[in-house]
């Protein structure tokens, strides 16, 4: 065999070109609302300071969505621009899953209000509830729908309007989340460059560490459960930092295992971005070098689902990742929630 011919991923679990089909990442989009929220401005509003904010998460700034801005708005805005990248029309779409843990409401679907939002009348739509590992899932789900052929066309969105469900009157956790939203247009484009594996996981006896316990069937919305904060998220910080650091190098090894990569040859590693000192403690641990990393986390905060793919479309508009190059993503969050992707861009 010539070397141009020698296939660059050897094990047949890299589902990379399989039986001639890709999962091609045609175009990524996002978009995050206009209004800032600074450090500053929560030093005005709880017991807290620039400087533990910065040095405990390296966090500035957020953005914070109008009162009538909601999560299908940002995830509609994010899609078009996606989808003007990709050149695919509303039409063309089969299938829209959104990623988040704050929909419009509990149903319809957000998909479904993204679907007339953008006007893809001919596509399927379904939420996907998996915290911030949700587009991680997403990709993942929409890999299979194209690689057994039900699909070409499928839209991915994580879209979160987080600021809807935190307590402004916690320091533990008001200071970490923002609002905004990322997509990306995956379609077969037969022997293409793609997303070579995804990698999910969860564990569902540590529920406990990251929750909103109100608004469900268990604890449906009453006067009691308001004035309580049930509607609020709660967060067991320091037992959740030491989870995500594990559960993240976990799923990059097994990601890049499965594909038979060595870490040295990612050129860009997108990490939830949820925490600079969880980032930085997963990139020490899988031997990777800070140079390798996106980080966009100062600007936005934690965006849950939308996190990594906000940060995925910034690195490509910035010209930070090129054609042919290799991108590993990793995420975590409650549930708990874990993933790994990599992408031949
Ligand atoms: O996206 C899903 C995944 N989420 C995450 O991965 C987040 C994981 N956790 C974290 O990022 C970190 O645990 C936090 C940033 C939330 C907290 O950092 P930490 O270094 O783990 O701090 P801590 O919770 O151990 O708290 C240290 C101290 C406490 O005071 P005492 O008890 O030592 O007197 C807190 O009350 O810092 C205090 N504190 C604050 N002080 C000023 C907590 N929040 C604040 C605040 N400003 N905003």
């Amino acid at each position: 065999m010539s070397p141009s011919t020698t296939p660059k991923f050897k094990n047949p679990r890299a589902k990379y070109n399989f039986q001639g089909r890709t999962c091609s990442i045609s175009g990524v989009g996002s978009y995050v609302p206009a209004r800032i929220l600074t450090n500053a401005d929560l030093e005005r509003m709880v017991d807290t300071s620039d400087e533990w904010i910065t040095s405990r998460t390296g966090i500035k700034e957020r953005r914070i969505a109008a009162k009538n801005e909601f999560t299908s708005d940002l995830a509609a805005q994010a899609a078009l621009r996606a989808m003007q990248r990709a050149g695919v029309t509303a039409e063309q779409i089969d299938l829209i899953i959104v990623a988040t843990i704050t929909p419009d409401m509990p149903f319809p679907s957000t998909a479904c209000l993204v679907q007339r939002k953008i006007g893809a009348f001919r596509a399927a739509g379904f939420d996907l509830e998996a915290a911030c590992s949700g587009f991680i899932y997403g990709l993942e789900v929409a890999q299979q729908f194209i690689m057994s052929r039900t699909y070409d066309t499928v839209l991915v969105i994580g879209a979160e309007k987080l600021s809807s469900i935190v307590d402004w009157k916690d320091r533990n956790t008001c200071v970490l989340f923002g609002d905004g939203a990322g997509a990306a247009v995956l379609q077969n484009r037969p022997n293409a460059h793609g997303l070579l594996t995804a990698v999910m996981g969860a564990d569902g006896r540590k529920a406990n560490l990251l929750f909103m316990a109100g608004g469900g069937s268990r604890c449906p919305a009453t006067a009691e459960s308001v004035a309580s904060g049930m509607h609020y998220l709660r967060m067991e910080g320091r037992e959740t930092f030491k989870n995500a650091v594990q559960a993240m190098q976990t799923a990059a090894e097994e990601a890049l295992r499965r594909c038979e990569i060595d870490i040295s040859r990612i050129t860009c590693i997108i990490p939830h971005q949820a925490n600079l000192r969880i980032i930085n403690a997963v990139v020490d641990r899988l031997g990777a070098k800070p140079e390798q990393l996106f980080i966009n986390l100062q600007k936005y905060g934690n965006t849950s689902a939308a996190s990594v793919a906000i940060a995925l479309d910034e690195a490509v508009a910035s010209g930070r990742i090129q054609r042919g190059d290799l991108i590993l993503m990793v995420v975590f969050g409650a549930g708990l929630t874990w993933g790994a992707a990599v992408i031949e861009w």
